[in-house]
């Protein structure tokens, strides 16, 4: 039996990735219904919305979920303590120290998993008691940490550093992948970006037409001297890309950028000026089937994957 499995009571080693706007009840709910582990978004939900979004999710399935929390927010403290009155079991926290929650989760009787760019986080992660890491590597979509370790680096480094499991995130869409990270050392996978092009995702289709439309190329990382975030490139994308170049400040790019691009890109569509957060992986996704039938492929195809892998000999 699969460590990851075990402790987050899933059917397959795959987590349906905590992402901003796209992480809501129907697309948490589709993922649990399928046998993996669906996140609900804390980033885009008030504590309210979380406690409603929690019923909605369990009034769909009675699979495994959990929430993600970027500590980072100023209302995480509000969405973790709905969520615990609610009874969630399952905390994936990310952007911030996992010293802060980590002893109360488990004194509630949660699982806590701490999203890492490094290593040497991993490690900081294990000391402070977590019971997973997800190691997050640049490839993937979303905020992106300065030291940009890609993934085939980052998940042999964090599975040497430390003990307890690890999960692989950033560039995975497909069996291959998920072959690549158990032979890295990762005991499940975080899946974001491939999951956005699903049929139950709930955002605008632009952004998935956009988002099925680019190769590995079409994704850039913004804000890399302060807040790194890879998304599809875009006129938003270029433009602080060029503000980067003329040396403008932190505070004049986050005065330019403002508030509200993710919201606009998912909820309102807009392609162009709306932050498009989306993984390299884009490339290799080129259909919106059901969330079930992407899990169906991956584990459908692991065999064939590990069979071919297992052909090429070097001795
Ligand atoms: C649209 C989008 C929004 C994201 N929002 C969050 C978030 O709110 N919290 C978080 O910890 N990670 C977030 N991420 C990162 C994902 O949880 C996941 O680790 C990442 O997508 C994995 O890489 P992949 O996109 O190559 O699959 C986001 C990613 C995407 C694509």
């Amino acid at each position: 039996m699969n460590r990851i499995c075990e402790l987050l009571k899933i059917k397959h080693p795959i987590i349906c990735a905590g992402m901003v706007w796209w992480s809501t009840a129907k697309l948490c709910a589709a993922a649990a219904e399928a046998g993996i582990l669906g996140l609900l978004a804390g980033g885009s939900h008030t504590a309210e919305e979380m406690g409603r979004a929690i019923d909605q999710v369990r009034a769909q399935t009675k699979g495994a979920f959990g929430v993600n929390i970027p500590l980072l927010y100023s209302h995480a403290d509000g969405i973790i303590n709905v969520a615990l009155e609610k009874g969630v079991k399952v905390f994936f926290t990310s952007a911030g120290s996992p010293k802060v929650w980590t002893k109360r989760l488990h004194d509630a009787g949660a699982v806590v998993v701490h999203v890492v760019p490094t290593a040497k986080l991993a490690k900081k992660c294990e000391d402070a008691g977590v019971d997973a890491v997800v190691a997050e590597g640049m490839e993937g979509g979303g905020h992106i940490s300065s030291d940009e370790v890609a993934s085939v680096v980052l998940w042999p480094a964090a599975a040497d550093a430390v003990k307890i499991p690890i999960i692989a995130a950033g560039g995975i869409a497909d069996a291959r992948a998920m072959a690549a990270a158990f032979a890295l050392g990762a005991e499940a996978v975080q899946i974001g970006t491939r999951f956005i092009a699903c049929a139950e995702s709930e955002g605008a289709a632009a952004y998935v037409d956009r988002l099925l439309s680019i190769d590995e190329t079409g994704t850039a990382v913004t804000g890399r001297s302060f807040e790194g975030v890879r998304g599809i490139r875009n006129k938003l994308t270029d433009a602080i890309i060029e503000m980067e170049r003329a040396g403008k400040s932190k505070d004049e790019i986050l005065a330019f950028i403002g508030g509200g691009r993710s919201r606009a890109a998912t909820l309102d569509g807009d392609v162009e000026w709306g932050s498009m957060q989306c993984g390299q992986v884009a490339g290799l996704v080129h259909d919106r089937p059901p969330l079930a039938e992407i899990v169906r492929r991956i584990v459908d195809d692991y065999r064939r994957v590990v069979d071919r892998v297992a052909r090429m000999n070097p001795a």
